[in-house]
């Protein structure tokens, strides 16, 4: 199941997965978007429903949960992902009502599909979860401050629920990339004309991350390749925070 589905590096993440056999719950706020996805992954013979799911909201959740168990039986990896980026702005220039939808929608919905995925998996012994934090989950980059705030959140709760698991056979560990080329990041160089320059020039391998280099690395740590990591922050980011 990934959430953000219809697009970007979510998009990118469920097509990788189906690619290896999964059947694939394809969740997103956004109809078009998650239904294209869908239609993409039927179209190369494979399987996938969309659910549609705003994040944010636990009722939503709950049913994205059900739909996924009732369509194929069972729940094995679960990525967390739907996301924003809110304004750019100062601490002291930020409004709340910003401050509120970023952190609901990239910590508190975290918590929440953590909340009604992981029972399904304890019932069926095990699985694996990957959150979307960043690398502004890691440093704190730039003047948006829920963004970093949400992003350093998603590490501490997966290191919580990480260490609350380890005993079900469920690992739970997190995705901090650096500026990938997705819809996100081209509304942000958009908006902003310098910041493409910017980013590929602070990047040690000078160039912007694609989703499909995310995806692999969620689809790893999901495979019983990674059976031994619980609990990691994984940055994806060119070298960026070894800085
Ligand atoms: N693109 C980057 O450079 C980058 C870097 C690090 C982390 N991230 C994180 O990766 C995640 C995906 O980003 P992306 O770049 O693919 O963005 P994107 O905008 O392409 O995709 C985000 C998806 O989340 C969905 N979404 C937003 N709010 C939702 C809600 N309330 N309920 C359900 N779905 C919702 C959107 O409809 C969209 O389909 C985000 O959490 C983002 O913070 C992105």
């Amino acid at each position: 199941m990934v959430t953000g589905g219809g697009s970007g590096i979510g998009r990118s993440t469920a097509i990788a997965f189906a690619a290896e056999g999964t059947k694939v719950v394809v969740a997103d706020i956004a109809v078009d978007g998650g239904e294209q996805t869908v239609q993409s992954i039927q179209d190369s013979g494979f399987e996938s429903v969309f659910v549609k799911t705003d994040v944010t909201r636990a009722d939503e959740v709950e049913n994205m949960v059900d739909k996924a168990v009732e369509t194929y039986g069972r729940l094995d990896f679960a990525f967390n992902n739907a996301g924003v980026e809110g304004d750019i702005a100062s601490v002291t220039r930020y409004s709340e009502e910003n401050w509120d939808q970023v952190i609901n929608t990239n910590l508190k919905s975290v918590w929440l599909c953590m909340k009604y995925e992981i029972p399904r998996m304890r019932k069926q012994g095990g699985g694996s979860i990957v959150n979307m934090s960043s690398t502004a989950g890691l440093t704190g980059v730039g003047p948006n401050p829920a963004y970093v705030g949400s992003k350093h959140g998603v590490i501490g709760l997966t290191k919580a629920a990480a260490l609350n698991y380890a005993k079900s056979g469920i690992r739970v560990n997190a995705v901090c990339p650096s500026a990938i080329h997705t819809p996100l990041v081209k509304h942000l160089i958009d908006t902003y004309p310098d910041m493409e320059k910017v980013v590929i020039g602070t990047n040690p391998m000078a160039r912007l991350g694609t989703p499909d280099e995310v995806a692999q690395a969620v689809v790893w740590l999901c495979s019983d390749a990674a059976s031994f990591i619980n609990g990691h922050p994984l940055s994806i980011d060119g070298g960026l925070v070894a800085q």
